[in-house]
Protein backbone atom coordinates (compact mmCIF):
# COMPACT_ATOMS: atom_id res chain seq x y z
CA UNK A 1 0.00 0.00 0.00
CA UNK A 2 1.34 3.26 -0.85
CA UNK A 3 0.39 6.53 0.99
CA UNK A 4 2.15 9.72 1.27
CA UNK A 5 4.04 10.29 3.78
CA UNK A 6 2.77 13.65 4.70
CA UNK A 7 5.50 14.60 7.48
CA UNK A 8 8.52 14.01 4.88
CA UNK A 9 7.30 15.68 2.06
CA UNK A 10 6.55 18.38 4.32
CA UNK A 11 10.29 18.93 5.35
CA UNK A 12 11.55 18.50 1.97
CA UNK A 13 11.77 21.22 0.24
CA UNK A 14 12.13 20.27 -3.07
CA UNK A 15 8.60 18.22 -3.89
CA UNK A 16 5.14 18.86 -4.10
CA UNK A 17 3.03 16.88 -2.35
CA UNK A 18 1.28 14.57 -5.57
CA UNK A 19 -2.58 14.60 -4.44
CA UNK A 20 -2.49 18.25 -3.46
CA UNK A 21 -0.73 18.87 -7.13
CA UNK A 22 -3.21 17.71 -8.43
CA UNK A 23 -6.30 18.73 -6.89
CA UNK A 24 -4.85 22.91 -6.99
CA UNK A 25 -4.01 22.24 -10.63
CA UNK A 26 -7.23 20.92 -12.05
CA UNK A 27 -8.86 23.94 -9.67
CA UNK A 28 -7.08 26.69 -10.09
CA UNK A 29 -4.56 26.40 -12.76
CA UNK A 30 -1.93 28.54 -10.99
CA UNK A 31 1.43 27.03 -12.76
CA UNK A 32 4.56 28.73 -13.56
CA UNK A 33 4.47 30.27 -17.05
CA UNK A 34 6.99 32.81 -18.74
CA UNK A 35 6.13 34.24 -22.19
CA UNK A 36 9.29 33.74 -24.76
CA UNK A 37 8.05 35.50 -27.12
CA UNK A 38 8.89 38.61 -25.19
CA UNK A 39 12.30 38.38 -24.68
CA UNK A 40 13.76 42.08 -26.46
CA UNK A 41 15.53 42.31 -29.66
CA UNK A 42 18.18 44.18 -27.98
CA UNK A 43 21.82 43.04 -27.32
CA UNK A 44 21.16 41.90 -24.53
CA UNK A 45 18.00 39.92 -25.75
CA UNK A 46 20.19 38.27 -28.63
CA UNK A 47 22.70 36.71 -25.75
CA UNK A 48 19.17 35.10 -23.87
CA UNK A 49 18.02 34.38 -27.04
CA UNK A 50 21.28 32.24 -27.56
CA UNK A 51 21.09 30.78 -24.36
CA UNK A 52 17.68 29.28 -24.72
CA UNK A 53 19.10 28.26 -28.18
CA UNK A 54 22.17 26.03 -26.28
CA UNK A 55 19.38 24.36 -23.32
CA UNK A 56 17.41 23.25 -26.69
CA UNK A 57 20.00 22.36 -29.49
CA UNK A 58 22.93 21.80 -26.86
CA UNK A 59 24.49 19.62 -29.10
CA UNK A 60 24.40 21.11 -31.82
CA UNK A 61 25.96 23.79 -31.00
CA UNK A 62 28.73 22.79 -28.33
CA UNK A 63 28.39 18.65 -28.32
CA UNK A 64 31.17 16.56 -29.72
CA UNK A 65 30.76 17.74 -33.06
CA UNK A 66 29.28 21.33 -31.76
CA UNK A 67 29.28 24.19 -34.17
CA UNK A 68 30.85 26.64 -31.48
CA UNK A 69 32.83 24.45 -29.83
CA UNK A 70 33.34 20.68 -28.25
CA UNK A 71 31.96 20.89 -24.31
CA UNK A 72 29.25 18.07 -23.94
CA UNK A 73 30.47 14.47 -24.60
CA UNK A 74 27.18 13.11 -25.51
CA UNK A 75 24.61 14.41 -27.79
CA UNK A 76 21.90 15.02 -25.11
CA UNK A 77 20.57 18.51 -25.13
CA UNK A 78 19.73 20.16 -21.71
CA UNK A 79 15.77 20.49 -23.03
CA UNK A 80 16.06 16.54 -22.74
CA UNK A 81 15.16 16.73 -18.96
CA UNK A 82 14.92 20.68 -18.00
CA UNK A 83 11.68 20.39 -21.01
CA UNK A 84 10.84 23.23 -23.09
CA UNK A 85 14.33 24.99 -21.97
CA UNK A 86 13.53 24.37 -18.72
CA UNK A 87 10.09 26.46 -18.71
CA UNK A 88 7.86 23.62 -18.20
CA UNK A 89 6.34 22.54 -15.00
CA UNK A 90 7.65 19.40 -13.30
CA UNK A 91 10.30 19.34 -15.40
CA UNK A 92 13.34 20.03 -13.37
CA UNK A 93 12.27 23.68 -13.58
CA UNK A 94 14.76 26.64 -13.89
CA UNK A 95 12.78 29.79 -14.02
CA UNK A 96 13.66 31.07 -10.72
CA UNK A 97 16.70 29.26 -10.45
CA UNK A 98 18.89 32.60 -11.11
CA UNK A 99 17.72 33.86 -7.38
CA UNK A 100 19.07 30.54 -5.71
CA UNK A 101 21.81 30.95 -6.23
CA UNK A 102 25.13 30.48 -5.08
CA UNK A 103 23.74 28.21 -2.67
CA UNK A 104 25.26 25.33 -0.45
CA UNK A 105 25.32 22.42 -2.37
CA UNK A 106 25.36 18.55 -0.35
CA UNK A 107 26.83 16.77 -2.61
CA UNK A 108 29.79 18.85 -3.14
CA UNK A 109 29.78 20.07 0.67
CA UNK A 110 30.02 23.52 -0.45
CA UNK A 111 28.83 26.74 -1.93
CA UNK A 112 28.27 26.80 -5.77
CA UNK A 113 27.72 29.57 -7.93
CA UNK A 114 24.95 29.10 -10.61
CA UNK A 115 27.75 28.94 -13.31
CA UNK A 116 29.06 25.79 -11.41
CA UNK A 117 26.36 24.47 -10.95
CA UNK A 118 25.23 24.24 -14.90
CA UNK A 119 28.89 23.02 -15.10
CA UNK A 120 27.64 20.24 -13.06
CA UNK A 121 25.22 19.06 -15.58
CA UNK A 122 27.47 19.67 -18.78
CA UNK A 123 29.88 17.21 -16.83
CA UNK A 124 27.34 14.69 -15.09
CA UNK A 125 24.61 13.91 -17.68
CA UNK A 126 26.07 15.58 -20.42
CA UNK A 127 29.54 13.69 -20.14
CA UNK A 128 31.52 16.93 -20.94
CA UNK A 129 34.12 19.26 -19.84
CA UNK A 130 33.38 22.75 -17.92
CA UNK A 131 32.31 25.73 -20.30
CA UNK A 132 34.32 28.54 -19.23
CA UNK A 133 32.95 30.58 -16.97
CA UNK A 134 33.70 33.86 -18.89
CA UNK A 135 32.52 32.54 -22.11
CA UNK A 136 29.95 33.21 -24.28
CA UNK A 137 28.38 30.29 -24.01
CA UNK A 138 28.51 30.69 -20.32
CA UNK A 139 27.19 34.27 -20.01
CA UNK A 140 24.21 33.21 -22.75
CA UNK A 141 22.66 30.45 -20.79
CA UNK A 142 23.52 32.66 -17.41
CA UNK A 143 21.17 35.52 -19.63
CA UNK A 144 18.80 33.14 -20.61
CA UNK A 145 18.17 31.98 -16.82
CA UNK A 146 18.04 35.34 -15.36
CA UNK A 147 15.51 36.36 -17.56
CA UNK A 148 13.56 33.67 -16.82
CA UNK A 149 13.68 34.66 -13.47
CA UNK A 150 13.09 38.02 -14.10
CA UNK A 151 10.16 37.38 -16.35
CA UNK A 152 8.49 34.76 -15.16
CA UNK A 153 4.55 34.94 -13.62
CA UNK A 154 5.32 33.32 -10.20
CA UNK A 155 4.66 34.11 -6.69
CA UNK A 156 4.29 31.83 -3.66
CA UNK A 157 1.34 30.01 -5.21
CA UNK A 158 2.93 28.76 -8.24
CA UNK A 159 3.29 25.03 -8.64
CA UNK A 160 5.31 23.66 -11.17
CA UNK A 161 9.50 24.85 -10.07
CA UNK A 162 9.29 22.03 -7.49
CA UNK A 163 9.46 18.32 -8.59
CA UNK A 164 6.12 16.40 -8.62
CA UNK A 165 6.37 14.28 -4.84
CA UNK A 166 6.05 10.26 -5.19
CA UNK A 167 5.06 8.45 -1.89
CA UNK A 168 6.91 5.74 -0.86
CA UNK A 169 5.83 2.08 -0.65
CA UNK A 170 6.40 -0.23 1.91
CA UNK A 171 7.99 -2.12 -0.35
CA UNK A 172 11.83 -1.93 -2.42
CA UNK A 173 11.17 -0.76 -5.68
CA UNK A 174 11.04 -3.41 -7.95
CA UNK A 175 13.54 -3.67 -11.17
CA UNK A 176 12.21 -7.05 -11.98
CA UNK A 177 9.08 -5.62 -12.03
CA UNK A 178 10.32 -2.34 -13.68
CA UNK A 179 12.05 -4.45 -16.48
CA UNK A 180 7.94 -5.69 -17.61
CA UNK A 181 6.81 -2.37 -17.19
CA UNK A 182 9.40 -0.57 -19.06
CA UNK A 183 8.77 -3.51 -22.23
CA UNK A 184 5.36 -2.47 -22.49
CA UNK A 185 5.55 1.66 -22.15
CA UNK A 186 9.38 2.90 -23.04
CA UNK A 187 11.02 0.60 -25.74
CA UNK A 188 9.34 1.76 -27.78
CA UNK A 189 11.01 4.91 -28.21
CA UNK A 190 13.76 4.68 -26.11
CA UNK A 191 15.23 0.92 -27.39
CA UNK A 192 15.40 -2.19 -25.33
CA UNK A 193 18.56 -1.70 -24.97
CA UNK A 194 18.15 2.05 -23.51
CA UNK A 195 20.14 3.17 -26.46
CA UNK A 196 17.66 5.74 -27.89
CA UNK A 197 16.85 6.67 -31.03
CA UNK A 198 19.86 8.83 -33.33
CA UNK A 199 18.40 11.53 -35.45
CA UNK A 200 18.69 11.04 -39.09
CA UNK A 201 21.53 14.02 -39.12
CA UNK A 202 23.52 12.47 -36.17
CA UNK A 203 23.53 15.85 -34.46
CA UNK A 204 21.42 14.56 -31.88
CA UNK A 205 18.77 12.22 -30.40
CA UNK A 206 14.77 12.03 -31.60
CA UNK A 207 15.07 9.85 -28.08
CA UNK A 208 17.74 10.28 -26.06
CA UNK A 209 19.28 7.09 -24.29
CA UNK A 210 18.82 5.97 -20.53
CA UNK A 211 21.67 3.82 -20.26
CA UNK A 212 25.07 2.91 -21.52
CA UNK A 213 27.95 4.62 -23.07
CA UNK A 214 26.19 7.67 -24.10
CA UNK A 215 23.45 8.52 -21.50
CA UNK A 216 23.64 10.58 -18.17
CA UNK A 217 26.88 9.51 -15.95
CA UNK A 218 26.87 7.05 -12.50
CA UNK A 219 26.50 10.42 -9.78
CA UNK A 220 23.95 12.38 -11.91
CA UNK A 221 20.70 13.47 -9.96
CA UNK A 222 19.07 11.43 -12.38
CA UNK A 223 20.68 7.93 -11.18
CA UNK A 224 18.92 8.35 -8.01
CA UNK A 225 15.69 6.39 -7.91
CA UNK A 226 13.41 8.98 -6.28
CA UNK A 227 14.25 11.38 -8.19
CA UNK A 228 14.05 10.11 -11.49
CA UNK A 229 10.61 8.44 -10.43
CA UNK A 230 9.88 12.12 -9.63
CA UNK A 231 10.05 13.69 -13.02
CA UNK A 232 9.07 10.28 -14.52
CA UNK A 233 5.46 10.53 -13.33
CA UNK A 234 5.38 14.37 -15.07
CA UNK A 235 6.91 13.69 -18.17
CA UNK A 236 6.46 10.01 -19.59
CA UNK A 237 5.74 7.88 -21.19
CA UNK A 238 6.22 11.40 -23.54
CA UNK A 239 3.00 10.91 -25.30
CA UNK A 240 0.24 9.81 -22.80
CA UNK A 241 1.01 12.00 -19.91
CA UNK A 242 1.34 15.55 -18.61
CA UNK A 243 1.57 17.09 -15.32
CA UNK A 244 -2.33 16.98 -15.22
CA UNK A 245 -2.64 13.69 -16.17
CA UNK A 246 -0.41 11.63 -14.77
CA UNK A 247 0.24 7.83 -16.60
CA UNK A 248 2.48 5.64 -14.09
CA UNK A 249 1.72 5.35 -10.41
CA UNK A 250 4.24 6.13 -8.21
CA UNK A 251 5.45 2.57 -7.31
CA UNK A 252 5.06 2.20 -11.16
CA UNK A 253 7.29 5.40 -11.47
CA UNK A 254 9.34 4.40 -9.22
CA UNK A 255 9.63 0.28 -10.57
CA UNK A 256 10.85 1.72 -13.89
CA UNK A 257 13.33 4.32 -12.02
CA UNK A 258 15.09 1.32 -10.47
CA UNK A 259 15.05 -0.67 -13.64
CA UNK A 260 16.50 1.82 -15.33
CA UNK A 261 19.03 2.74 -12.71
CA UNK A 262 20.00 -0.79 -11.79
CA UNK A 263 23.87 -1.00 -12.09
CA UNK A 264 24.49 -5.10 -12.32
CA UNK A 265 22.10 -4.38 -15.49
CA UNK A 266 22.85 -1.54 -16.69
CA UNK A 267 25.97 -0.05 -17.77
CA UNK A 268 26.20 3.78 -18.00
CA UNK A 269 29.60 5.99 -17.68
CA UNK A 270 31.20 6.37 -14.16
CA UNK A 271 34.36 8.04 -14.37
CA UNK A 272 35.68 11.53 -14.51
CA UNK A 273 34.16 13.06 -11.65
CA UNK A 274 36.84 13.52 -9.36
CA UNK A 275 35.08 15.53 -6.67
CA UNK A 276 34.31 13.50 -3.50
CA UNK A 277 30.60 13.34 -3.47
CA UNK A 278 28.64 14.16 -0.15
CA UNK A 279 31.43 15.06 1.99
CA UNK A 280 29.20 15.17 5.09
CA UNK A 281 27.45 12.14 5.42
CA UNK A 282 24.60 13.89 7.42
CA UNK A 283 23.95 15.46 4.40
CA UNK A 284 23.59 12.43 2.08
CA UNK A 285 20.12 12.22 0.04
CA UNK A 286 18.73 8.92 0.98
CA UNK A 287 18.53 7.23 -2.15
CA UNK A 288 22.17 8.02 -2.87
CA UNK A 289 23.57 4.85 -2.74
CA UNK A 290 27.50 4.87 -1.24
CA UNK A 291 28.27 4.75 2.04
CA UNK A 292 29.43 5.72 4.38
CA UNK A 293 26.18 6.24 5.82
CA UNK A 294 24.66 8.02 8.99
CA UNK A 295 22.58 4.75 9.75
CA UNK A 296 22.56 1.10 9.16
CA UNK A 297 20.85 1.04 6.30
CA UNK A 298 22.46 -1.29 3.53
CA UNK A 299 23.58 0.27 0.26
CA UNK A 300 20.81 -1.71 -1.39
CA UNK A 301 18.41 0.19 0.67
CA UNK A 302 19.88 3.55 0.28
CA UNK A 303 19.48 2.53 -3.82
CA UNK A 304 15.59 0.95 -4.02
CA UNK A 305 13.89 1.38 -0.46
CA UNK A 306 11.82 0.79 1.25
CA UNK A 307 12.55 4.26 1.55
CA UNK A 308 10.35 4.98 4.73
CA UNK A 309 12.18 2.94 7.74
CA UNK A 310 15.17 5.29 6.17
CA UNK A 311 13.53 8.79 6.38
CA UNK A 312 11.53 7.74 9.70
CA UNK A 313 15.11 6.83 11.32
CA UNK A 314 16.74 10.33 10.20
CA UNK A 315 13.82 12.47 11.44
CA UNK A 316 14.46 10.30 14.46
CA UNK A 317 17.77 11.92 14.97
CA UNK A 318 16.43 15.46 14.37
CA UNK A 319 17.80 15.23 10.73
CA UNK A 320 16.27 16.19 7.61
CA UNK A 321 16.12 13.67 4.91
CA UNK A 322 16.16 14.81 1.19
CA UNK A 323 15.90 12.85 -1.96
C1 LIG B 1 19.79 13.68 -18.00
C2 LIG B 1 19.05 14.82 -17.47
C3 LIG B 1 19.71 16.19 -17.42
C4 LIG B 1 20.33 16.88 -18.42
C5 LIG B 1 20.59 16.43 -19.85
C6 LIG B 1 20.70 18.16 -17.87
N1 LIG B 1 20.30 18.24 -16.57
FE1 LIG B 1 20.46 19.88 -15.36
N2 LIG B 1 19.69 18.79 -13.82
C7 LIG B 1 19.23 17.50 -13.90
C8 LIG B 1 18.74 17.09 -12.61
C9 LIG B 1 18.16 15.73 -12.26
C10 LIG B 1 18.96 18.18 -11.74
C11 LIG B 1 18.61 18.25 -10.24
C12 LIG B 1 17.16 18.63 -10.15
C13 LIG B 1 16.64 18.48 -8.75
O1 LIG B 1 17.42 18.24 -7.82
O2 LIG B 1 15.43 18.59 -8.58
C14 LIG B 1 19.55 19.24 -12.54
C15 LIG B 1 19.87 20.51 -12.04
C16 LIG B 1 20.26 21.59 -12.82
C17 LIG B 1 20.41 22.95 -12.35
C18 LIG B 1 20.21 23.41 -10.90
C19 LIG B 1 18.75 23.49 -10.59
C20 LIG B 1 18.48 23.93 -9.16
O3 LIG B 1 17.32 24.31 -8.89
O4 LIG B 1 19.36 23.91 -8.30
C21 LIG B 1 20.77 23.72 -13.43
C22 LIG B 1 21.03 25.21 -13.44
C23 LIG B 1 20.87 22.83 -14.57
N3 LIG B 1 20.54 21.55 -14.16
C24 LIG B 1 21.21 23.22 -15.85
C25 LIG B 1 21.40 22.32 -16.91
C26 LIG B 1 21.94 22.71 -18.19
C27 LIG B 1 22.33 24.12 -18.59
C28 LIG B 1 22.01 21.57 -18.94
C29 LIG B 1 22.57 21.38 -20.33
C30 LIG B 1 23.97 21.75 -20.49
C31 LIG B 1 21.48 20.48 -18.12
N4 LIG B 1 21.15 20.97 -16.90
C32 LIG B 1 21.36 19.17 -18.56
C33 LIG B 1 19.18 16.71 -15.02
C34 LIG B 1 19.70 17.05 -16.26
C1 LIG C 1 6.66 8.38 -27.69
C2 LIG C 1 8.05 8.27 -27.37
C3 LIG C 1 8.47 8.13 -25.92
C4 LIG C 1 8.01 7.20 -24.99
C5 LIG C 1 6.96 6.14 -25.18
C6 LIG C 1 8.79 7.43 -23.80
N1 LIG C 1 9.67 8.45 -23.97
FE1 LIG C 1 11.06 9.14 -22.64
N2 LIG C 1 11.56 10.64 -23.88
C7 LIG C 1 11.01 10.84 -25.14
C8 LIG C 1 11.50 12.10 -25.66
C9 LIG C 1 11.17 12.71 -27.02
C10 LIG C 1 12.34 12.65 -24.67
C11 LIG C 1 13.02 14.02 -24.70
C12 LIG C 1 12.05 15.03 -24.10
C13 LIG C 1 12.28 16.46 -24.51
O1 LIG C 1 13.32 16.77 -25.12
O2 LIG C 1 11.38 17.28 -24.20
C14 LIG C 1 12.37 11.70 -23.58
C15 LIG C 1 13.14 11.86 -22.41
C16 LIG C 1 13.25 10.90 -21.42
C17 LIG C 1 14.16 10.98 -20.30
C18 LIG C 1 15.14 12.10 -19.98
C19 LIG C 1 16.31 12.14 -20.89
C20 LIG C 1 17.25 10.96 -20.77
O3 LIG C 1 17.48 10.32 -21.82
O4 LIG C 1 17.75 10.65 -19.69
C21 LIG C 1 13.92 9.86 -19.53
C22 LIG C 1 14.63 9.48 -18.25
C23 LIG C 1 12.86 9.12 -20.17
N3 LIG C 1 12.48 9.78 -21.32
C24 LIG C 1 12.32 7.94 -19.68
C25 LIG C 1 11.23 7.30 -20.23
C26 LIG C 1 10.54 6.18 -19.62
C27 LIG C 1 10.97 5.51 -18.33
C28 LIG C 1 9.49 5.85 -20.43
C29 LIG C 1 8.44 4.80 -20.19
C30 LIG C 1 7.66 4.96 -18.97
C31 LIG C 1 9.53 6.74 -21.56
N4 LIG C 1 10.58 7.61 -21.39
C32 LIG C 1 8.65 6.69 -22.63
C33 LIG C 1 10.16 9.99 -25.81
C34 LIG C 1 9.50 8.92 -25.25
Amino acid sequence: MAFILADVTQLTSCNEDRAAVLKTTVANDNLVTVDTMKIPHDKLGDAVRYGRQLMLYTAYYIGPNGINGHYTGNKMNCTNCHRDAGTRPYAFNLVTVFRNYPQYRAREGRVLSLAERINNCVMRPNLGRPLPLDGREMISIMAYLKWLSDSANVNSQTKGLKNMGVAFPDTAASSANGERLYAINCTRCHGANGEGQMRFDEVTYTYPPLWGAKAYRQGSSMHRIVKLAQWLIANMPYDKVTHYKPYLSDAEALDIAAFINDDKKHPRPSKGITEIQYPHAEEKAIDYDKGPFIDSFSETQHKFGPYKPIAQYWESKGLKPTY
